[in-house]
């Protein structure tokens, strides 16, 4: 069912107690022309992660999906994922936890020195357009909030676990609020991204099809690709899957 969420977002939000994905849904409300609009669900029964993966998503989490319309190209649609993990990872920060980002997009917590983490927060982006104009981008994401870490696969983590629980009604004001402020202010987003960077530093590995990518990352680019030091060279990824090694 649909009902009022009582929230002051800079989207208008359409909320669901529970829903198969919030992203599938806003996949429809984006084919029928809706932009500005966010939709909330206090429980997904198929929620879906990146790489065709089942995301977990129980009661007491934030899943949530932003459905925009932007001027801006193909090529600048990874700045928006960037832009709402930095949301995502400021706002559970001002929940006490020592979020980071996992590039692209993973938002974790450390564990020791080594780059290892635990997993609290994830993004899923789906697109349409022309190679040279965005049509839609929905920015679906998902936050374990107020869950206990051992409901959820294992590498997962969650705010409740590592600082207690959170008021979900304002802390989904503050990720949208976040996430608007960064959507119109691209320019901001790979510094602030820098900031919270758990992958700069570390020795990883990227999968790709065209054969995996192996050495230090150093940086990321102004459109949020990731520059990796390898023994062929410097190389710039700007998607896959990031594998942080031991050093
Ligand atoms: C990932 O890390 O694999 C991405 C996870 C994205 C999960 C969110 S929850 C809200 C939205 N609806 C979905 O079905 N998926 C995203």
């Amino acid at each position: 069912s649909t009902v009022e969420y009582g929230l002051e977002a800079p989207f208008s939000v359409e909320y669901h107690e529970s829903i198969g994905s919030t992203n599938a849904r806003a996949r429809e409300l984006a084919t029928e022309g809706a932009s500005n609009m966010a939709v909330l669900a206090d429980e997904q029964t198929g929620g879906r992660g990146r790489l065709e993966r089942a995301w977990s998503a129980p009661s007491g989490g934030v899943w949530v999906s932003v459905v925009t319309r932007p001027e801006i190209t193909p090529a600048q649609a990874p700045l928006y994922t960037l832009a709402a993990s930095v949301a995502m990872a400021r706002s559970i920060r001002e929940a006490g936890v020592d979020a980071r980002i996992k590039w692209p997009n993973d938002v974790v917590i450390p564990v020791g020195e080594d780059g290892d983490y635990q997993k609290l927060a994830g993004i899923l982006t789906e697109m349409e357009g022309e190679t040279d104009r965005v049509e839609w981008i929905i920015v679906g994401m998902g936050i374990n909030a107020n869950i206990d870490a051992e409901s959820l696969p294992e590498g997962a983590t969650t705010i409740r676990d590592e600082a207690g629980d959170v008021d979900r009604r304002l802390f989904v004001q503050r990720v949208l609020e976040e996430f608007d402020a960064y959507r119109n202010d691209l320019e901001a987003v790979v510094p602030a991204w820098r900031e919270l960077a758990l992958t700069l530093g570390q020795r990883v590995r990227i999968e790709r099809a065209a054969g995996d990518i192996v050495g230090e990352a150093v940086d990321v680019t102004s459109s949020g690709a990731l520059v990796i030091e390898t023994e062929e060279g410097e190389k710039t990824v700007s998607a896959g899957d990031c594998e942080h090694l031991r050093p």
